[in-house]
């Protein structure tokens, strides 16, 4: 699918949290999104396909390291290259506010999302034990990633 990014605001928090409710188990609030990019060191993007939403992604960046805070796209529109393409543009960016790496926390068993990380360059580097809470009240390791960026 060719979809355009355009950057975030603050004004965009309720289709952010529209989109992240469709992507995740535990969603964000529009206020937690407006919070967000309200602070200078985060920004975001957004996927549309027309006049639909079809992704986000928000990363953090503090001098040189980026952080991955959230990437999503509805389930009826995955597998069309939608992250790859945002998470892409969210790395030049990165690169462009200065940060040297970037690293993020995915679940043990979350396959897609470190097929997705793995494919863009990103490494393993560690595990923080039983960091998730999961929809059964249990806990998941998160397992984190490292990518140098140019
Ligand atoms: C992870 C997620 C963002 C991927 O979005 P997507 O738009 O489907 O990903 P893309 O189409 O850009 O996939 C790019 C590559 O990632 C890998 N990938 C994506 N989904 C995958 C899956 N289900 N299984 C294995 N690899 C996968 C593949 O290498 C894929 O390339 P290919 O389709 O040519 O094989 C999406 O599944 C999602 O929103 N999941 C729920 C939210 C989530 O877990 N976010 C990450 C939190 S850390």
């Amino acid at each position: 699918m060719t979809a355009a990014l355009c950057p975030a605001t603050p004004l965009h928090a309720a289709v952010l949290a529209g989109l992240h409710a469709t992507a995740f188990a535990h969603p964000w609030s529009a206020e937690e999104f407006a919070t967000l990019l309200a602070d200078p060191t985060v920004f975001g993007l957004i996927a549309t396909d027309g006049d639909h939403p079809c992704g986000l992604v928000l990363f953090r960046t503090v001098l040189d390291e980026a952080e991955v805070l959230t990437v999503g796209v509805p389930p009826q529109q995955r597998r069309q290259g939608l992250a790859a393409a945002l998470m892409s543009a969210a790395l030049a960016t990165a690169t462009t506010r200065g940060a040297a790496q970037v690293f993020l926390e995915v679940a043990d068993s979350n396959a897609a999302a470190q097929g997705l990380y793995l494919r863009l360059g990103f490494t393993a580097a560690g595990r923080r034990k039983k960091y998730y809470r999961t929809a059964d009240g249990g806990q998941e390791d998160a397992v984190v990633m490292v990518r140098p960026l140019p």
